[in-house]
């Protein structure tokens, strides 16, 4: 079987956006891939966290990955910071990584922006370390929503210049994205991505949301006065909109236009708000009774640490003899 990798950073909270571009994904491709899913926590310490919540969080993410279906029995589920080898790798790569390519980052760029007091170091390298992370386990496939395309060819870039020197050491990954809902768009502000720490709760739907918070965040939803359910450049809202029923749904673009032909933004808003109730209710009451159960999520966590551990050394001992290194013995 082909090998998956894909994570997710513990901010905020997952939002919609992150399961349609993500995770929703990884539930569906579980049965055809070996794959691993992991808390990039490494990854979220470029901003400031609180250390109690950050902890809190990270356990919380865990759950929410099962809850959505992730099968912890297939799958290897755990923390970065679990797996020494990530930050060893990560290492190596920035030494085939050029100060350029990471200026060139649009993330990066955002960040700096975004977090003007706190541009580290680790903001810049960021990149390298998802390298690393898809890399150590010779992956063949990455799924991430479109925001993550940049660094998913800069991890490429990074494995061929890697291979050019010392042969065929890494794969080289693809990407995935989905068809419909790569980029889900805020609820408030369409022209900019959904994102997990917007300090507006109403641009984003977290998946644990309440149905009433779900309907009442889709209500809200900035649309214009156009009143017509199509596809059409400009109107980002509605676009935003039947996309997220799209993914959900499964429905084609050009069938929901048909559906909701000579209907208005009222009705579709309401279909739409009943779509996601429906996807997130078994995701929300699995969670709530998983998170209880300490012993089993401490059990999952541990065991995929060993699972994931075993492979990357694999892929970090090759790295090291091919670099020269003195073996271990
Ligand atoms: P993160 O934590 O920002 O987001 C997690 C996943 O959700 C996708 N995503 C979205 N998809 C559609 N619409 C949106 N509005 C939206 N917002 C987020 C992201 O594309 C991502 O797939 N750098 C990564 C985490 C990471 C990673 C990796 C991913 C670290 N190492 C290795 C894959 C492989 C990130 O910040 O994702």
């Amino acid at each position: 079987k082909k090998i998956i990798f894909s994570g997710i950073q513990p901010t905020g909270c997952i939002t919609l956006g992150n399961y349609i571009g993500a995770l929703k994904n990884w539930v569906d491709l579980q049965n055809d891939y070996n794959c691993l899913f992991s808390v990039v926590d490494l990854h979220s310490i470029t901003v400031r966290q609180d250390s109690a919540l950050l902890r809190k969080r990270c356990i919380e993410f865990l759950v929410q990955y099962l809850a959505c279906g992730i099968d912890a029995e297939k799958n290897i589920l755990f923390f970065q910071s679990h797996v020494p080898q990530h930050a060893e790798l990560s290492w190596v790569l920035s030494c085939f990584t050029y100060m350029g390519e990471l200026s060139r980052m649009t993330q990066y760029k955002d960040k700096c922006a975004k977090h003007a007091d706190n541009i580290n170091a680790g903001l810049f390298t960021y990149p390298v370390l998802m390298a690393a992370d898809i890399l150590l386990y010779q992956t063949d496939l990455v799924p991430v929503g479109s925001d993550q395309k940049q660094h998913l060819e800069i991890t490429r870039d990074i494995a061929m210049r890697f291979n050019g020197v010392y042969g065929n050491v890494f794969k080289i990954p693809e990407g995935f994205t989905p068809k419909a809902g790569a980029r889900i768009m805020s609820l408030q502000e369409p022209t900019s991505k959904m994102s997990k720490s917007d300090p507006n709760e109403n641009g984003f739907i977290s998946i644990l949301d309440t149905p009433d918070a779900i309907v009442r965040k889709i209500k809200r939803a900035v649309t214009d006065s156009d009143n017509l359910i199509k596809v059409r450049e400009g109107h980002d809202g509605i676009n935003n909109l039947i996309n997220i029923y799209s993914a959900i749904t499964k429905k084609e673009i050009s069938d929901i236009e048909a559906e909701f032909d000579g209907k208005g933004y009222g009705d579709f808003k309401q279909s739409v708000a009943e779509a996601a109730v429906e996807e997130l209710r078994p995701i929300r009451e699995r969670y709530n009774a998983l998170i209880k159960d300490k012993a089993y999520i401490e059990e999952i966590y541990k065991k995929g640490a060993l699972a994931a551990q075993k492979l990357a050394s694999r892929t970090l001992s090759k790295v090291h003899r091919k670099l020269g290194f003195v073996d271990r013995k």
